[in-house]
């Protein structure tokens, strides 16, 4: 398994070409998605382990891809933290009880990981099925992004209530960032412990903080979760949409690779990483709508620029979005496959 393209590039050893895996990629682009989603609900689908791995395993099945991500969401960890979380259609997230008191902080759990034993039991299956062939990639929320779903009671435009509270209860939101980075330490390793060989933290909306509130509020935590992980010989992927402003602040936290939006030039920002720290990705999801022409010519330039890098594995700069032609996915694939540089 070490040997994998996936685990090479994330410790930056050499690659005959980049390895490809996309953040998103077991999910509502495939028809094949719909089909299992029609029968259950999307917690259903998560907390049943044969159907989280029958998810997992779609983009490994359809799309060849070079690294399988573990069928979740983020906000499982707020779940059994306490939060009362339902998926709804056309909405999304929801937590009935959102957390703005220090009532509410205090009366969530950080001693969970019972709650949380169908995603290990969900790994182990994934595991069998996945026989070696590719490794398995786990994930958690970072605090700062599974706050704001608490805060917020759902999703959110502007964060409105989460910043109120970074800024008028600092300390009520401390004591929040810490239950949820003990839980989620906690968590990582027990995926680790359950048999994934790597784990992506996702700090999606912290491009909504300030240069400041950044390392009081979202790095300080992501840093004491990637120092607490048991890590051995799993690389550790730090994401956020922002990175193209923190990935500097990101590479002090120590992960293995750095995962960047698509703002920045990635030959760019891996030049500010110390040496042997590895980046993901970062196509802009929408060049996937594009038509084929434009995905080829997008893709080889960025392949192009990281000419010669060790240490890049492709992905998209966020998620692949839901209407997204499952043929132009496949088709980014097979192109990131068949590349090699010609020397
Ligand atoms: O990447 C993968 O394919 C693995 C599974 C995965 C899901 N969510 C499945 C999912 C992963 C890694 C996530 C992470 C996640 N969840 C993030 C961070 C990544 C990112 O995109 O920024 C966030 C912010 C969430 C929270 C979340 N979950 C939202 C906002 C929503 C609804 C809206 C949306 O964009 O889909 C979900 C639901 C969700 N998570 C679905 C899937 C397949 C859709 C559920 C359905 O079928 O209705």
């Amino acid at each position: 398994m070490q040997d994998s393209l996936f685990l090479r590039a994330a410790f930056s050893k050499s690659t005959e070409r980049p390895p490809v895996w996309m953040m998103r990629q077991a999910g509502r682009f495939m028809p094949e998605y719909w089909e299992i989603k029609n029968k259950y609900s999307f917690l259903e689908m998560c907390k049943t382990p044969e159907i989280a791995a029958d998810v997992t395993m779609l983009p490994v099945d359809l799309l060849g891809i070079d690294a399988a991500i573990l069928f979740s969401d983020i906000l499982v960890t707020g779940e059994a933290m306490g939060g009362d979380l339902s998926f709804t259609q056309g909405v999304g997230p929801k937590f009935a009880n959102p957390v703005r008191s220090q009532a509410d902080v205090d009366k969530l759990l950080t001693d969970v990981d019972d709650k949380l034993q169908y995603v290990a039991d969900a790994i182990k299956v994934i595991q069998q099925r996945l026989n070696g062939k590719i490794p398995l990639i786990g994930f958690a929320g970072a605090p700062f992004t599974v706050m704001s779903y608490l805060v917020e009671g759902g999703s959110s435009k502007d964060f409105k209530l989460t910043k109120l509270m970074l800024h008028n209860h600092p300390e009520m939101a401390h004591a929040l960032l810490a239950k949820i980075a003990k839980v989620t330490i906690n968590y990582l390793n027990l995926q680790i412990d359950a048999g994934v060989n790597a784990v992506q933290l996702f700090d999606s909306w912290a491009l909504a903080l300030s240069w400041d509130d950044y390392h009081e509020f979202s790095h300080r935590y992501n840093k004491q979760i990637i120092e607490g992980l048991n890590r051995k010989d799993v690389p550790v992927i730090s994401f956020c949409k922002g990175s193209s402003v923190f990935a500097p602040i990101m590479a002090e936290a120590k992960p293995d690779v750095v995962s960047i939006d698509w703002n920045a030039d990635l030959l760019d920002i891996k030049k500010k990483l110390p040496a042997g720290m590895a980046v993901q990705g970062n196509l802009d999801p929408h060049i996937l709508y594009a038509e084929k022409h434009v995905i080829k010519d997008r893709i080889h330039r960025l392949f192009e620029r990281m000419r010669g890098e060790d240490g890049f594995i492709f992905n998209l700069g966020h998620g692949i979005m839901p209407d997204i032609p499952f043929d132009n996915v496949k088709y980014a694939v097979e192109l990131v496959k068949e590349f090699r540089y010609e020397v």
